[in-house]
């Protein structure tokens, strides 16, 4: 029996790499001019760390989690988000003791158990920014500045920008009583993950996907009527400075997001052609998590946007690359002759191919063609004798003859930029 790649994690190749390449060039690009700097941090932690961060009673840690024991009997888990690895890093170099804000990005693998369909894979990958060390207003509407550019950047021309604000510690209670009030009359309408659910996390009832839930739902208090004062404030300058820089959004009341650590600002980028799972991105502000895992709160927000889903609808299309010289030797003695000249161009960063069979020259020219090469060099017995190598350029079919001294000079001049 063959053996194939587990169900969810698919190998990515071809143009779809090219894509990526793509997305990761532009947003290392959108991160650099934000002043982040890159952090990679290992796939694999301590279990206590997600279930601490991300909450005990979300669908991640309650069900999604790939968590095995190690030879040594240690419960770790592969990272199924990359914010929980960034503050446990932040913590465990004492950057928090520096002068802040600080500010990274990390870009790679997730893991989550989640029923696979389109957009959603048991591994994907995640593009993720982090500010940490600034309570203010100011930090959050620059990164969803920063999370605007990068999608227009990649022509994602059908998104929307979805903000809320889900409170504080301070103002969350209230809401949480006004939720729980509301739906302990409609608890025949919910399904029975939200019936439990609203004991333990009443939000996430806003977030179910069964019909039944998203009907009672549908006149649920809304976070923004219960925030505090301090809460408000933040939220209207969010706002304010948002406008002030024309980024398009829509507040949604009930917009709460899948993991537990968020407070205030939250936010979702919205694909319009993504069917089910639309967010291509999301994040928010995450205070009190510093604290949470043994820091000083002193303000914490960032966002992660979907690799796999950016790519399915992002208009830009990465540029293809070819060979720019497709050596076509005929004979061993002009195979000899040329293997070092192949050699040396290879390493000036030239794209060169070159058969490795005795092939004739109709076959390599076939081949030539298929690799789409810019241009063909042509080296036979007779070419060899005559002191001159023939180059054909593909584009129009012209041809010329150049002494082979002049050679190496000759084709280093067809290196694209
Ligand atoms: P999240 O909303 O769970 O947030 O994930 C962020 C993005 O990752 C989603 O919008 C989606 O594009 C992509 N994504 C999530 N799950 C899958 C999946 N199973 N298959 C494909 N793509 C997926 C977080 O992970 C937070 N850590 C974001 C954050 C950073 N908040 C603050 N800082």
């Amino acid at each position: 029996m063959s053996i194939k790649a587990i169900r969810g994690m698919k190998d990515v190749m071809g143009t779809e790499v090219a894509r990526w390449r793509l997305i990761e060039a532009v947003a290392r690009k959108v991160f650099r001019a934000f002043g982040f700097s890159e952090l990679r941090t290992p796939i694999l932690e301590k279990t206590e760390l997600f279930a601490r961060s991300i909450g005990q009673a979300t669908d991640i840690v309650e069900k999604e989690m790939y968590t095995f024991r190690d030879r040594s009997g240690d419960s770790l888990t592969l990272r199924p988000e990359a914010t929980a690895s960034v503050v446990r890093s932040y913590l465990e170099h004492k950057i928090h003791r520096r002068p802040g804000p600080h500010k990274f990005f990390t870009i790679g693998p997730m893991f989550r158990h989640e029923r696979p369909q389109k957009g959603r894979l048991r591994q994907f990958h995640q593009l993720d920014a982090e500010v940490l060390g600034d309570p203010g207003p100011q930090v959050d509407a620059e990164l969803m500045v920063m999370l605007t550019q990068l999608l227009q950047a990649l022509e994602l021309d059908n998104v929307e920008l979805v903000i809320n604000s889900l409170g504080c510690p301070v103002c969350r209670p209230d809401y949480r009583r006004a939720l729980v009030g509301f739906f302990q009359d409609r608890t025949d309408q919910l399904c029975d993950d939200c019936r439990r659910r609203l004991e333990v996390n009443p939000l996430r009832v806003l977030d179910c996907k069964s019909e039944g839930c998203r009907a009672a739902a549908a006149d649920a208090p809304a976070t923004i009527d219960y925030l505090c004062a301090d809460c408000a404030d933040h939220y209207q300058e969010v706002k304010r400075l948002l406008e002030l820089s024309s980024v398009a959004f829509r507040e949604d009341p009930r917009l709460v997001r899948g993991l537990d650590y968020y407070v205030r600002t939250t936010f979702e980028a919205i694909a319009g052609d993504l069917g089910a799972q639309n967010a291509v991105a999301g994040g928010g502000r995450y205070d009190p998590l510093v604290a949470e895992l043994g820091g000083e709160a002193n303000g914490a927000i960032g966002f992660a946007a979907g690799i796999e889903r950016l790519s399915l609808v992002m208009g830009a299309e990465p540029p293809t690359d070819r060979p720019e010289l497709f050596v076509a030797a005929l004979g061993d003695q002009a195979r000899d002759w040329v293997f070092p000249l192949v050699a040396e161009l290879r390493s000036a960063g030239l794209w060169v191919e070159m058969t490795s069979q005795d092939k004739s020259l109709k076959a390599q020219m076939r081949r030539a063609n298929k690799l789409a090469a810019d241009a063909v060099l042509i080296l036979g017995r007779s070419e060899l004798d005559a002191g001159r190598a023939i180059i054909k350029q593909m584009a129009d079919g012209s041809q010329q003859e150049i002494e082979l001294s002049q050679l190496g000079r000759a084709v280093r001049l067809l290196k694209r930029d």
